[in-house]
């Protein structure tokens, strides 16, 4: 039977939901954690798949598909295709492209990820640049948190000795204001994961 746009991405979204709890699992785990830990936080979860489509730019050294970003959620599931484009920023400063292997996943740790383990993980920052004659799609899976979840260090990462780095923050107004800052003529400061960083040095 022929399956419609709405079917495909539905069936897509629910076998990559699976794929993307099998690897909160394994994140648990090697964080010695249970592997369902994290499973309470995603009773509702607000996950979101979204399609991509970059149009091939005459001067893509003027323009970029993406503009820098960490994902906020806890990781992404993305699926691209062979042009390429999506690049993550190194220790050291400098844009490194993630080369597409056919059949594969790139896996995201967000920004949840980071505050949980403690800065153990961290999310990483990426952009993607655009093509001069190719057109690109790409497919991301945000798994992301229920909305009324609070986010804070795991208390089995929080001692004496490792201080917790994060203040608490309630995942929905997060992310709400998240999205808000995206729009300029709405006047909200770009907020990022490092405002909810607690300074370890008290003469700061
Ligand atoms: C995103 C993103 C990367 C890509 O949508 O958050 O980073 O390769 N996309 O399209
Ligand atoms: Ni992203």
């Amino acid at each position: 039977m022929a399956c419609g746009y709405r079917e495909a991405c539905e069936k897509y979204a629910e076998a990559v939901e699976k794929l993307s709890f099998r690897l909160l699992e394994l994140i648990s785990r090697s964080l010695g954690l249970p592997a369902d830990y994290f499973n309470s936080k995603f009773e509702e979860h607000t996950s979101v798949l979204r399609l991509n489509h970059y149009s091939p730019c005459p001067v893509p050294e003027l323009a970029l598909g993406v503009g820098r970003h960490k994902d906020p959620g806890a990781l992404t599931v993305l699926a691209q295709d062979e042009v390429g484009g999506l690049q993550v920023k190194r220790k050291d400063g400098e844009w490194i492209g993630v080369k597409p292997i056919p059949d594969s996943f790139v896996i995201n740790v967000g920004d949840c990820m980071q505050v949980w383990s403690n800065d153990k993980y961290e999310s990483v920052e990426h952009r993607v640049v655009v093509n001069d004659k190719k057109e690109r799609f790409s497919v991301p899976f945000f798994l992301y948190p229920s909305h009324y979840v609070m986010v804070g260090p795991v208390p089995d990462f929080v001692n004496e000795k490792n201080p917790s780095r994060y203040r608490e923050f309630s995942w929905g107004k997060f992310f709400k204001r998240k999205r808000d800052s995206n729009f300029k003529n709405l006047g909200t400061e770009n907020l990022q994961i490092h405002h909810f960083y607690i300074s370890q040095n008290s003469s700061e």
